[in-house]
């Protein structure tokens, strides 16, 4: 009699932690951020091996000590270096003043890379700090280069990270350049 009592406590309890365990792990799995960045992947059509890249991208240094400063830096010689190629492959002859020109309007902090960045909806997902404006360019742009280091590193391939850049900006280049 006694012992049934304790063995139907013991079911139930080990039941309510399998149910709370459940509630929180789905919590996990669908907190705004994590969902925000699952639709960040479909937008640049890369899905990541280690979604942490992505986190760390997404995340300004006045939110956190592990912060994209580093990744933006990276992120925006991918930026150049796939513009570069891209541009001589359809123009060898291109000259030098006018390949420079086209990679400083691709790295144009207000006319490009913020421009690019907020299209993607990165000021809504960027992590700041409260007193930190996610909108400001200078943040929705090193979050979006910050996006072609992580995929860089996740991949093993800058190259990788250059055609999704271009993927994601070529079309506009490409009138521009025939203009
Ligand atoms: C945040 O930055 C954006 C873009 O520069 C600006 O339009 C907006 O007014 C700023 N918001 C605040 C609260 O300062």
């Amino acid at each position: 009699m006694r012992s049934s009592t304790v063995r139907c406590f013991i079911i139930f309890t080990l039941l309510l932690l399998l149910l709370q365990g459940h509630a929180t792990t789905h919590k996990l799995l669908s907190s705004p951020f994590s969902t925000a960045l699952e639709t960040l992947q479909k937008q640049l059509g890369y899905t990541f091996k280690s979604t942490d890249l992505l986190r760390r991208a997404m995340t300004h240094a006045s939110f956190s000590e592990e912060n994209n400063k580093a990744f933006a830096i990276l992120g925006a010689t991918v930026i150049e270096t796939s513009v570069s190629f891209h541009l001589l492959s359809k123009d060898v002859d291109i000259s030098p003043k006018e390949l420079n020109h086209r990679l400083s309007q691709i790295t144009n902090v207000d006319s490009s890379c913020a421009v690019d960045g907020t299209r993607l909806g990165l000021h809504k997902i960027v992590r700041v700090s409260p007193k930190t404006n996610s909108s400001a360019p200078a943040v929705v742009c090193g979050a979006f280069r910050a996006i072609f280091a992580a995929i860089s590193i996740d991949s093993g391939m800058p190259d990788n990270a250059g055609n999704v850049f271009w993927n994601l900006h070529g079309g506009e280049l490409g009138s521009a350049v025939a203009i």
